[in-house]
């Protein structure tokens, strides 16, 4: 579909926090560190996104493009997914997903947009050259048969050292995800440089070089956890946030002009990983009451104070 389609109106961001989608703040520590880490030693290749929902990660990520490089992205925005499931998936998590929205959000950022591929990530082999990328997340699909394609893509269009992230490898709704992330360090050379919550950061490279400079750089904080684990023959670098901050990032072109509002969550799935309100401890004689009633009367009783709230 074309990207100038009509769209509800998007919010535009004054920072990035104010951009919905899934990026925390540890993992944008990890992406600076690791793009920067690449760029310091003089490694040049694109960048590649597959899944941008609203664009934070690529905005974020389309900060450390250098002269030279090019940075593609991959979504299917409002277009259709290639099967069923997909299809669900998207209309379930992802149903006010535009290419209009996410061009919009990216240009707040930057001054041009990197080159967007609309569509399933299967296109994405034919469209970027083999050998040319230092840096790939797959942050698309969740279902196990797009995940396999996208680790086997990955692994033809990263350089020697290059680095991939695979977002949700872990997450309790995407065991498709988590599937094909360990075949892929168990069965397809794939080795784990560390774990974030949310993301493996892995590399078909060398990863113990990376690993002593990343233990030296996370032991010198004090807003990060860590564990280092052996699992079949790899060196697991396990990372958590405690208090992480994100790293600074320059504010987007509406700046001050736009009052500050809270970002909407991006998904129900959002919202739900948000921490719940506390709720107000229950009397004695309600908990008591909801012990011994039938659970209709219970539920009549309590509709009935809601109603006089
Ligand atoms: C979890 S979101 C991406 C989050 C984003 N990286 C961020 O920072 O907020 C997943 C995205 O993948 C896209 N997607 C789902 N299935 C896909 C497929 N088969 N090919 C390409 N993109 C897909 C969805 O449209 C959605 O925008």
């Amino acid at each position: 579909m074309a990207a100038t389609q009509s769209t509800p109106a998007v919010r535009r961001p004054r920072t990035l926090d104010d951009v919905p989608g899934w990026f925390p703040p540890l993992d944008q520590v990890l992406f600076d560190w690791l793009l920067d880490r690449q760029q310091s030693a003089g490694m040049r290749g694109d960048l590649l996104e597959i899944g941008v929902f609203m664009g934070k990660s690529a905005i974020f990520t389309g900060q450390r493009l250098q002269p030279g490089e090019r940075y593609t992205v991959c979504d299917l925005f409002e277009g259709d997914a290639p099967d069923d499931a997909n299809k669900a998936e998207s209309a379930k998590s992802y149903s006010a997903l535009t290419r209009q929205a996410f061009e919009e959000n990216y240009l707040s950022f930057h001054d041009g947009l990197p080159r967007v591929l609309q569509g399933p990530s299967s296109i994405v082999p034919d469209e970027v050259p083999a050998g040319s990328c230092r840096f790939v997340h797959v942050d698309g699909s969740h279902l196990y048969e797009h995940v396999y394609a996208d680790i086997g893509a990955a692994h033809d269009l990263l350089l020697p050292d290059g680095v991939v992230v695979l977002d949700d490898f872990r997450s309790e709704h995407t065991p498709g995800v988590a599937i094909a992330t360990w075949e892929a360090v168990i069965n397809r050379g794939l080795r784990p440089i560390c774990l974030s919550t949310q993301k493996l950061y892995a590399t078909w490279g060398d990863p113990e070089p990376v690993q002593a400079e990343l233990l030296a750089m996370v032991r010198a904080r004090k807003d990060c956890h860590l564990s280092v684990q052996q699992a079949a023959g790899h060196r697991i670098i396990r990372l958590k946030a405690k208090g992480t901050q994100a790293p600074p990032f320059p504010p987007s072109r509406h700046g001050d002009s736009i009052p500050a509002e809270p970002a909407a969550p991006a998904s129900p799935a959002a919202s739900a990983a948000r921490p719940a309100r506390p709720k107000a401890p229950r009397s004695r004689a309600r908990r008591l009451a909801a012990d011994v009633l039938p659970p209709v009367v219970t539920r009549a009783i309590r509709n009935a104070r809601r109603r006089a709230r």
